[in-house]
């Protein structure tokens, strides 16, 4: 018989998404029309900003979010090493320099103070990622008093003393894709109070049916894609608590052990449980596989290592200790025990 695999990741789609998504096929009216609308709408709301332009991706929410501050050739951004190369592409893509980053070891968010020395006067912007479903410091970033975009690509929903992850930046950006907490397969969005910024990522994203000629792109979402996302969208709160509670489950189960846990403030939505096993987490992961449960470095490979002159040394430690377990509301009881005890096992050198 096939053994059974416990993926790390896995999207919650039930029927309500199936029959949104299902009547807007039917309708023939597909392409970027009122479910659009709608879903920017109610995503505004959510987040508590004034406006909200749905994009094809989380990469392109980050390229016209770029654009729309007027970041441009040899403009400096920052952005952290230890998040996916999206965001490194994003810069390269409006062919500014990226700038990067190193983390703080306790978040595994950007470090502020790292941060600092490396603004100059030729700073346009910085990439805030809330990575792994935790808010950074966005009180010492502010201090910088350079225009934040922040990256909630990991944490819509997400909260820091009641303010949500996306509204205290000049612009938010968030994605959609299978992964992620909520989706419409592939999806992002952008949000801001400043409606100019807005109005420049909407008009960026659709080049047909325009009064002058600019170079502009195809990075609209279709309109069923958007039901999916708003069905997605009235259940998060859901997603979130489901989330909550198997980080609470492991969190209890995990404290005894020889391992660094995420930290768990109230606003964390656990996008992911990360573990810091203090050692490589090569032969980790592939004692996991083979009790049946697969785990993934949360990040593939930090940018500083791909970019020259760049160091990082807490981003190359967190790569060479953390592992992400399985965490997702359809993850069942007993396969939140099976994880747990495997990893108890493993970190107690019960398995070799
Ligand atoms: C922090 C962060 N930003 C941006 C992105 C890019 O999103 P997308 O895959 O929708 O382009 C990701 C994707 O994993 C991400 O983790």
């Amino acid at each position: 018989m096939k053994k059974r695999i416990i993926p790390h990741s896995r999207p919650t789609i039930g029927q309500a998404e199936i029959d949104a998504a299902t009547k807007v096929i039917a309708s023939s009216q597909i392409a970027q029309g009122k479910q659009v609308a709608a879903f920017e709408n109610e995503f505004a709301r959510r987040i508590g900003v004034k406006y909200a332009a749905a994009v094809s991706s989380g990469t392109t929410a980050l390229h016209l979010a770029l654009l729309s501050l007027g970041v441009t050739e040899g403009d400096e951004v920052v952005l952290p090493s230890y998040v996916c190369t999206a965001l490194l592409n994003a810069v390269n893509y409006v062919r500014a320099v990226p700038v990067i980053a190193d983390i703080d070891p306790d978040s595994q968010n950007i470090d502020p103070a790292d941060v600092a020395e490396r603004v100059t006067a030729f700073t346009k912007a910085i990439i805030v990622p809330h990575m792994f479903g935790r808010m950074a410091d966005m009180t010492e970033m502010y201090k910088l008093g350079v225009p934040l975009i922040e990256d909630c690509a990991q944490a819509v929903g997400a909260s820091l003393d009641g303010d949500m992850a996306g509204s205290l930046g000049r612009l938010g950006v968030y994605s959609f894709y299978a992964t992620k907490v909520m989706t419409c397969g592939e999806g992002g969005m952008v949000v801001s109070n400043e409606k100019a910024l807005i109005e420049r990522v909407k008009d960026a994203r659709e080049y047909d049916n325009q009064g002058d000629y600019a170079v502009r792109y195809n990075f609209k979402m279709t309109d069923f894609q958007a039901a999916m996302g708003r069905q997605q969208l009235d259940q998060l709160a859901d997603f979130i608590y489901q989330r909550r509670k198997i980080a609470a489950k492991y969190h209890q189960a995990f404290e005894k052990l020889s391992t660094g846990l995420p930290p768990a403030d109230a606003g964390h939505i656990f996008y992911r449980y990360n573990l810091n096993v203090g050692r490589n987490v090569g032969r980790w992961i592939a004692q996991m596989q083979a009790a049946g449960i697969v785990c993934a470095k949360p990040v593939f490979r930090p940018l500083h290592q791909y970019v020259e002159g760049h160091s990082c040394p807490q981003a190359d430690k967190a790569y060479k200790q953390i592992v992400s377990i399985p965490i997702y509301p359809t993850l069942s009881d007993a396969d939140t025990d099976t994880i747990i005890n495997a990893v108890t096992q493993i970190q107690n050198g019960m398995q070799t």
